[in-house]
């Protein structure tokens, strides 16, 4: 690590104040606030939601129940679960002033520009946008977690010279993407995986997206603002765009005939980064990539090949050994959405899907005890410059 990228602690440089200011390059372990929505153990490998563990999740609950758990603080009841059941089905039609802006989104677009511009542009059609009371940000959550399927799907769709498929009202939240993408049912399996992938997704304490999030919600900024900045920090290919580069970089090794171990070794020579490894709070393995793994295993003894699955194992054995790094979330879920037969630029807006649901959680614990977060800089710049005229200057 370079000396930059240490964390250090250094003087004020506002002489006039006698407390010393911590700095810390990237914020590595800094606690911003207080939250009761996930805990992460990145020394153990460690995840839960609200108590519950990421595994126990995992096996046993749906998306939609792990948006109430979320939202509520606990795992909804059969008459709460129907009742945001219904919520979702009744806000899943798509405005009209959407599908205008949709349709003339170029088809060679970035799907998660696509749908940056897409999440921000609802509140244009939303009379609550700027309504920041509770009961219009539930409602706003309700409509996002709703509509942001719907807008990939018809991104997807659109770009490949398809008509968009409406939405079905009979059907998980899950079930209901993968048709809406295909224009068929999804199977069983597919959409258990499927809706397991969101269960994971779903939440993630402070990590960059949801910082970012929050500090946009801070501002008193409103829920659409906030949620699109989210999208636009899990853009990154160090954050949510790393499940697409880990698929490119599958396909490349298996097309160039190479070994994993020769790929990653030339790699590492060049400094590159291997995408999908290392985390910022594990230094373990991730717990979902855990899961992910004995999911990608499953698939692919259903499917008939454990290509991808095998490959990945290799590789993960590589780098614990050259550089004890461990695959993060996105490693084994790459593989997974490929063998599901999403296309690979799509990966990271599904991240965004599952997404909605924390972030719109954490906008709601934002705002019910909100303070400006607004760190500061150390000034390292010249001071006592005087402007020459603009003849004067080089
Ligand atoms: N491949 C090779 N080397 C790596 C990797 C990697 N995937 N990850 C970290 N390193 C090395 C760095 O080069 C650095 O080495 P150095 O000290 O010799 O310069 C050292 O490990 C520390 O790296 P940092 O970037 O300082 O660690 P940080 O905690 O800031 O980074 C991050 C975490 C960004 C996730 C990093 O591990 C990475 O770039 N991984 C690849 C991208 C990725 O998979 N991102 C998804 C993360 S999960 C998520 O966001 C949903």
């Amino acid at each position: 690590m370079p000396a930059s990228a240490q964390n250090n602690v250094s003087k004020d440089p506002e002489k006039s104040k006698n407390t010393p200011a911590v700095k810390v390059q990237g914020l590595a372990d800094v606690v911003a606030l207080d939250s009761h929505i996930a805990f992460v153990n990145g020394k153990i490998g460690q995840l839960s939601y609200r108590g519950y563990d990421i595994r126990d999740l995992a096996q046993n609950t749906s998306y939609e129940e792990v948006f109430c758990l979320l939202h509520d603080g606990d795992l909804p009841n059969q008459a709460r679960l129907d009742q945001v059941k219904e919520q979702l089905r009744a806000a899943l039609v798509l405005p009209e002033g959407i599908w205008s802006i949709l349709r003339r989104i170029p088809k060679d677009a970035n799907p998660m520009a696509s749908l940056r511009t897409a999440v921000s542009a609802l509140s244009l059609f939303d009379d609550e946008a700027d309504d920041g009371s509770p009961e219009a940000n539930y409602r706003k959550s309700i409509r996002i977690v709703a509509r942001v399927p719907s807008i990939i799907a018809a991104i997807d769709r659109l770009r490949k010279g398809k008509e968009p498929v409406a939405p079905r009202t009979d059907c998980s939240h899950a079930h209901n993407f993968l048709y809406m993408l295909n224009g068929e049912r999804p199977g069983e399996m597919a959409e258990r995986t499927f809706d397991t992938c969101l269960v994971l997704h779903a939440e993630h304490g402070l990590n960059a997206s949801t910082f970012a999030s929050r500090v946009i919600g801070a501002t008193l900024s409103d829920m659409y603002s906030a949620v699109t900045g989210g999208i636009a920090a899990l853009k990154g290919p160090l954050h949510g765009g790393a499940n697409q580069e880990v698929m490119r970089m599958l396909l490349e090794i298996d097309r160039s005939g190479r070994r994993p171990a020769d790929y990653i070794a030339a790699k590492l020579a060049k400094k590159e980064r291997i995408m999908g490894f290392g985390h910022r709070v594990y230094k373990t393995m991730d717990p979902r990539a855990g899961i992910l793994k004995d999911m990608g295993k499953g698939l692919g003894e259903e499917i008939g090949s454990l290509k991808w699955y095998e490959m990945s194992l290799e590789m993960m054995e590589i780098m614990k050994a050259e550089k004890s790094l461990y695959p993060n979330v996105d490693f084994f879920s790459a593989s997974i959405y490929y063998a599901l037969g999403i296309a690979i630029d799509l990966y990271t807006p599904i991240f965004a899907l599952s997404r909605t649901a924390g972030w719109s959680a954490h906008l709601k614990e934002q705002w019910e005890d909100n303070r400006l977060i607004r760190p500061k800089a150390a000034y390292v710049g010249p001071q006592g410059k005087r402007t020459l005229p603009i003849g004067q200057r080089t």
